[in-house]
């Protein structure tokens, strides 16, 4: 059944090469979801040649483990990873038909990444954005095709989660919203189609938890505390190691983002600044015994 709001698959267009924009770890496992799921050759690309390595080894070490549990059979696991190439050239996004940036959350940063991939692919080239919480029409704005954009946003980790938001700003096209559609069915992902407002719909809501966890936080509940109090509740994983999943850098730019269009609504912690300020990314370590617990040094940091 077609997902609310979707237009007809008949309007979307073939994809027979996909590129990634970024290395990280959300570019690498949209690389091997691609690859995976679609059987595509996927094309990432970085700003150095060690990113793009590390990128590309994610991917043949998620490939190997995979192959381990018998999730994949030696065949697709050897195919999947011959599919999967990285370049420090966007030249190589020259023959792709669907290219996704997953870069650094600064609508500045994502704005020269699309002009840069522009200039290099065909007219019909989809430009697709995994942003948590930034605004796709302002990303499009001055391209020489904005209606070639759309959202693409995915839920850590990949593999796992079954949401895609495919987000739909003022000038996309109905074909690329199409197309759009067409992939999520091939990646196995349930798709919904959500208006370009800040942080879309799943992370708005997050962000409310979120902003509440880090105000007691900021109110000098440590995190390990915290945590444990809701750990009876039911969720799939408490709000701090959540928090540690999605990556403490981004988790403040959906708050920001949030902030500047709902005001004190939302909560932008100081804490967590902090952490970040000192170059850590997440709150919780995994222990020997497979437990989590936050890291001394994290809690001294915050004295
Ligand atoms: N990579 C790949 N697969 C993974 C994985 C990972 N890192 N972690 C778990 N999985 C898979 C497992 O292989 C398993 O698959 P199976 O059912 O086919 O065997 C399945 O997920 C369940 O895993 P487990 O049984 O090991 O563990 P849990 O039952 O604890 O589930 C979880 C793990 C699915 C990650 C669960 O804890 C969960 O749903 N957590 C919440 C995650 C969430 O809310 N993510 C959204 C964050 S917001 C975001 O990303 C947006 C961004 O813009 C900020």
């Amino acid at each position: 059944k077609r997902p609310a709001g979707a237009p007809h698959g008949k309007l979307a267009r073939p994809v027979s090469k996909v590129g990634v924009v970024g290395a990280g770890l959300m570019a690498s496992q949209l690389a091997l979801l691609f690859a995976r799921q679609l059987k595509v050759p996927v094309v990432l690309t970085d700003i150095d040649q060690a990113r793009v390595d590390k990128g590309v080894a994610y991917v043949h070490a998620e490939v190997d483990k995979m192959l381990a549990k018998r999730r994949l059979s030696p065949d697709a696991a050897n195919r999947t990873k011959a599919l999967v190439s990285g370049s420090v050239s966007k030249d190589v996004f020259a023959d792709a038909d669907f290219v996704i940036e997953a870069v650094f959350e600064e609508l500045s940063v994502k704005k020269q990444v699309f002009a840069e991939v522009e200039a290099v692919v065909s007219p019909e080239c989809i430009l697709a954005t995994n942003t948590s919480s930034l605004s796709v029409a302002e990303m499009a704005a001055d391209l020489m095709h904005p209606e070639r954009v759309v959202g693409f946003h995915f839920f850590n980790p990949v593999a796992a989660m079954p949401l895609l938001e495919v987000v739909r700003a003022p000038k996309t096209d109905d074909a690329v919203l199409a197309t759009a559609f067409v992939l999520a069915k091939g990646l196995k992902k349930n798709a919904v189609l959500v208006q370009d407002a800040p942080a879309f719909v799943v992370n708005r809501i997050l962000g409310r938890m979120f902003g509440e966890i880090t105000a007691v936080f900021d109110e000098g509940t440590d995190p390990e505390t915290a945590d444990n109090a809701l750990r009876p509740m039911g969720l799939p994983m408490t709000p701090f190691r959540l928090l540690a999943l999605v990556g403490l850098p981004v988790g403040q730019h959906v708050q920001e983002s949030l902030h500047a269009a709902f005001g004190d609504r939302f909560h932008v912690s100081a804490n967590q600044q902090k952490l970040i300020d000192a170059g850590i990314k997440g709150l919780w370590e995994k222990q020997e015994d497979g437990s989590y617990a936050v890291p001394e040094s994290v809690l001294a940091l915050l004295d």
